[in-house]
């Protein structure tokens, strides 16, 4: 396999005479015959990461189960492929819920993680038959009044957090996620009193982590905590969920996250804790989201612009923040090719900016590349996370369509909204008419 530009070579790009192959496929001919800007997704890598994470973990502990973070991506025929491979999921909202329904999994595979829930959410869930991971006192509280599930997980918050950004740290002080220790008895007293019979323990500590000690310091607080709920309400826990966070590196002087080690000192941590509190053989779960999708998917956009100012030259592309809000969200770093270019050298310093009417609307600062023309294809990599997911019609711009390719073939799995997309639900007041 070719080195791509600065890249890392993965198992789906590829250099082929100069043209970025995805997967086998010529990214100039999805432009052509989808437009863009077009997120273009490879079923191998989502398969093979999620083959990755499960195997790693499960062959160093017996009962492992996958949750799939849907939020990072939640096209249908990304669910469908992660049903196939037997992974479970992890939902934030009902619409992931709904979702996930539609692509196939059955509820039972299904946990849902909110925060904020409402009423008539918690109704929806308990009718979906979905497991819930409670986020507050107040949320079981409400839940117990609608129905008395069988099983109930409770979102605790280990009081260390991480991640790539602030705005990613889902745990520590700072965070309004999860239950703190010593409200966490009440809350598994409260569902036993009121009847429920299966427990589970959930945490996620943040997003985009890269190192493993992060994962080892929170395993080990929320085992400590598994304890002591053990010990004073006097139940077992089904399962012990690590939540998500595995990183992907997206600059080229960042490390791959060690999987195996990652995998090797939290599965030795945990079934050495399991064993000396006495909490059986719960199955240990892990909720990844960027890591099976991130570097499947790439965001191909086409120049439309060189501008030269006396201080910059500016490429202007397709894709602004609207499509792809991570730079302009968290500052976040993504590799960028030209994708009809990988075989020239990098020539000049160029800023890739979007056509939203923000100065922030920024998708690649001060890049070398080769020198750029009108025309020309960018593929932003890695944007298979939290990419389509977040995008927007901001500046009332359609958002953009998905492909799917797989070995040299490809098909349509979103089409393009059109600007009568931009018409949907809305309606005049009487008084305008
Ligand atoms: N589990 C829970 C309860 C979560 O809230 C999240 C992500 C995950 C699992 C999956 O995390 P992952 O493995 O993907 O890191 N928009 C941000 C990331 C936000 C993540 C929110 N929670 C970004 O683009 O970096």
């Amino acid at each position: 396999m070719q080195r791509v530009g600065m890249l890392r070579p993965n198992e789906i790009l590829e250099d082929r005479e100069g043209v970025l192959h995805i997967d086998g496929v010529s990214a100039l001919e999805l432009a052509e015959r989808f437009d863009t800007p077009l997120y273009v997704m490879s079923e191998r890598r989502i398969r093979n990461n999620y083959r990755r994470v499960y195997e790693t973990f499960s062959k160093r502990y017996r009962k492992v189960k996958v949750y799939y973070s849907a939020k990072a991506n939640t096209n249908l025929s990304i669910l469908k492929i992660l049903e196939e491979e037997g992974s479970c999921l992890d939902a934030v909202s009902p619409g992931e819920v709904f979702l996930a329904l539609k692509a196939g999994f059955k509820p039972e595979r299904i946990l849902y993680t909110g925060t904020s829930v409402r009423d008539d959410e918690l109704r929806f869930l308990s009718e979906s038959g979905v497991t819930i991971n409670v986020d507050s006192l107040s949320q079981l509280r409400r839940l117990l009044k609608i129905s008395t599930p069988e099983t109930i997980s409770v979102r605790v918050n280990p009081e260390v957090g991480a991640g790539h950004h602030e705005h990613v740290v889902t745990a520590g002080r700072e965070s309004k996620f999860g239950i703190w220790e010593e409200k966490v008895v009440e809350a598994y007293r409260t569902a036993l009193e009121a009847g429920v019979k299966h427990f589970g323990i959930q945490m996620h500590i943040g997003s985009g982590i890269l190192s493993v000690e992060p994962f080892t310091v929170a395993t080990e607080n929320l085992l400590k905590i598994a304890n002591r709920v053990h010990e004073e309400v006097g139940i077992g826990f089904e399962f012990i969920d690590l939540g998500g966070g595995l990183g992907v590196p997206y600059k080229p002087e960042e490390e791959e996250l060690n999987l195996d080690l990652l995998a090797e000192k939290v599965t030795a941590l945990y079934r050495e804790r399991v064993e000396q509190y006495g909490l059986g053989e719960p199955t240990l779960c892990v909720e990844p989201g960027r890591y099976i999708v991130c570097d499947a998917g790439v965001l191909l956009t086409r120049v439309n612009t060189v501008k030269v100012t006396p201080f910059k030259r500016f490429v202007g592309v397709d894709a602004g923040f609207n499509t792809l809000i991570r730079p302009a969200m968290y500052g976040s770093y993504h590799p960028v090719v030209v994708a009809n270019r990988l075989n020239e050298p990098g020539e000049e310093t160029y800023t890739i900016v979007g056509p939203i009417c923000e100065s922030g609307d920024i998708l690649a600062k001060d890049r070398m590349l080769p020198r750029i023309q009108e025309g020309d294809l960018i593929a932003v990599l890695n944007a298979g996370a939290y990419g389509y997911s977040m995008s927007s019609q901001y500046n009332s711009r359609p958002r953009c369509a998905e492909v799917l390719v797989m070995d040299g073939e490809y098909a349509l799995i979103r089409e393009r909204e059109t600007l009568h997309s931009l018409l949907e639900g809305q309606h005049y007041p009487p008084w305008l008419k």
